[in-house]
């Protein structure tokens, strides 16, 4: 069955094109790429597929979902994102954080990721505790992505590769250093090096190395890291709405 999206006026497309050459320029000039993927990500992540609460709303610039552990230093994102909002009132804040992710992939070399706009601004952020843990394995990323987002074993794995960009900040969240040795490049390193094992300088989280022991999610790693052409993100999938 293929998927429904919402329709949005004529005016509306043509804000969302002159916003991404705005987010390209935004990006380029700060190399924001990661924490625009970042946001895009923690704002879908929230999705409970049962109640379809969380996800991608708009809710990521309230105080109280900033708040959450898992979102620290998400505060610079919207504040990077916000010159940029406030000349597109029409946008929804929704639309405009997927959107920021969206070219995020697109400036780093990635796939043009299908955007899909309509979705609505909601007034309530999601309760905290919904995104990864860093520190769990598998059953936990199932439990995240599996039976609370509906997605599968797959798309656990292609999604994991955002870490292609990107560093971890002591200071946000107890971790330090990127994943390859290129966080401002989109490609399929974070599979060559997660399977090539641990080297200095190069972080892997134990969420990440998870990947790497259980019988499912290796044989995707593996297909992951002998193609060059992004084809995870084939499969990668943006939540709408
Ligand atoms: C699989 C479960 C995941 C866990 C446990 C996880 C955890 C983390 C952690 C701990 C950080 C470091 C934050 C910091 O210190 O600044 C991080 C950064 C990041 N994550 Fe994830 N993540 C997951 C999935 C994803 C997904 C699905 C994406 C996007 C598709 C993603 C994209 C990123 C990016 C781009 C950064 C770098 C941000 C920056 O450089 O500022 N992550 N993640």
């Amino acid at each position: 069955m293929g998927k429904c999206y919402p329709t949005v006026s004529e005016e509306y497309k043509k804000a969302i094109e002159k916003a991404k050459k705005k987010l390209r320029g935004l990006i380029a000039e700060k190399n924001c790429a990661p924490i625009m993927l970042r946001i895009a990500w923690h704002s879908a992540g929230t999705f409970d597929v049962k109640t379809k609460t969380g996800g991608p709303f708009g809710t990521m610039k309230k105080p109280e979902e900033l708040a959450h552990g898992a979102n620290n230093g998400l505060d610079i994102a919207v504040r990077l994102l916000e010159p940029i909002k406030e000349q597109f009132p029409i946008i929804s804040y929704a639309d405009f954080y997927q959107l920021a992710g969206v070219v995020a992939v697109e400036v780093t070399g990635g796939p043009e990721v299908p955007f899909h706009p309509g979705r609505e601004d909601k007034p309530n952020p999601p309760p905290e505790g919904r995104l990864p843990d860093a520190t769990k394995g598998c059953d936990h990323l199932r439990q995240v992505f599996c039976s609370q987002m509906g997605l599968s074993d797959k798309d656990i794995v292609a999604l994991s590769g955002g870490h292609t960009l990107g560093r971890c900040h002591k200071e946000r969240s107890g971790f330090e250093g990127p994943w390859t040795s290129n966080p401002l490049i989109f490609d399929n390193s974070y599979f060559t090096i997660l399977l090539s094992g641990e080297k200095e300088g190069l972080l892997q989280l134990p969420s990440d190395k998870a990947l790497l022991s259980d019988p499912a999610f290796r044989p995707l790693v593996e297909k992951y890291a002998a193609v060059s052409n992004c084809s995870a993100y084939l499969h990668f999938k943006f939540p709408t709405i």
